[in-house]
């Protein structure tokens, strides 16, 4: 029960790695606000919960949006009374993406692959708008969302932990499209900035850099041909995806107290990926 007692808000928490913390905060112990621009996906994390015995409600938030992210701050303060944790996992691939619609998704995968045998092309192809969607719901979702809860938090004066969802992408050019791996290591200089303004007021700020995790985002990897699948999986010393429990109890830890030392830190669970 290492979060017995605390609020946490996780945005994204409809489904993957959001979900899977969503429910391991409320097995620790946490009230959990789930909260997703997809209602049906995140009203069905929260009631996962509560049918195991946990305390959960769903909001609707557009990681986007302004006021849907003050909206879903009110809404834990209302239900809950406080915000202690603050998980920021909801996420885009690339500009269109809706979690879940695996034949979208595969269609844009396909596509993609054009780009191995011409890479210059993934720059000349690059529609501004597209760009600055993906920059919108990573970047600007986890900047909204600290703004806030960060709020609250300081009005409460009893510290607290924010845990952003970076990825080996803030660090590593192939590990995903432009706009991705531009909005990742945004992120990335966004929590190290965020940990130094807040470290005074008690609320840490660290940022998880996940390496291939098996979540919907991640599902048309597995459509790679033979050779290509092969050489995906040997960039991996551990030889395989993650899970999205290997996520949630990074977040566990970086959320709990027994992180009390951490800031402005990235933790990257990625099977080996960084030991190059
Ligand atoms: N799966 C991986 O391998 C991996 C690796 C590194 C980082 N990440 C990051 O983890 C985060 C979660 O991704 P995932 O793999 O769990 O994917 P996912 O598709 O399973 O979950 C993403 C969640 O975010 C929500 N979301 C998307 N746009 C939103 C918006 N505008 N407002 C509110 N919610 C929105 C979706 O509805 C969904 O519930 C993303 O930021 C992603 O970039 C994932």
């Amino acid at each position: 029960m290492r979060l017995e007692g605390k609020v946490a808000v996780v945005t994204g928490g409809g489904n993957g790695l959001g979900r899977a913390t969503a429910q391991r905060f409320a097995a620790e112990g946490a009230s959990v606000v789930v909260a997703d621009v997809i209602d049906d996906l995140g009203e069905e994390t929260a009631q996962m919960i509560v049918d195991s015995g946990g305390q959960a409600s769903f909001v609707h938030c557009d990681a986007v949006n302004a006021s849907d992210n003050h909206r879903m701050a009110a809404h834990a303060l209302e239900s809950y009374g406080a915000i202690d944790v603050l998980v920021t996992a909801a996420g885009v691939s690339h500009a269109g993406y809706k979690s879940g619609d695996h034949e979208a998704s595969v269609k844009w995968f396909t596509k993609r692959m054009d780009y191995v045998e011409r890479p210059a092309d993934e720059l000349l192809d690059l529609d501004l708008d597209d760009f600055r969607q993906v920059m919108a719901v990573n970047l600007d979702g986890t900047l909204l969302a600290a703004q806030a809860c960060v709020a609250p938090m300081l009005e409460a004066n009893n510290g607290g932990s924010i845990v952003t969802i970076a990825s080996i992408a803030a660090k590593h050019p192939d590990a995903g499209p432009i706009p991705y791996v531009c909005s990742k290591s945004a992120v990335w200089m966004l929590t190290k900035k965020l940990a130094r303004l807040l470290a005074p007021s008690g609320i840490r700020v660290n940022a998880i850099g996940p390496g291939y995790i098996d979540t919907h985002m991640t599902s048309m990897i597995d459509l790679f041909p033979e050779d290509r699948l092969t050489e995906f999986f040997a960039n991996i010393p551990m030889g395989r995806k993650g899970i999205p429990d290997e996520i949630a109890n990074t977040a566990l830890f970086l959320a709990s107290d027994e992180a009390s030392y951490f800031t402005g830190e990235i933790l990257h669970p990625d099977g080996g990926y960084f030991t190059e």
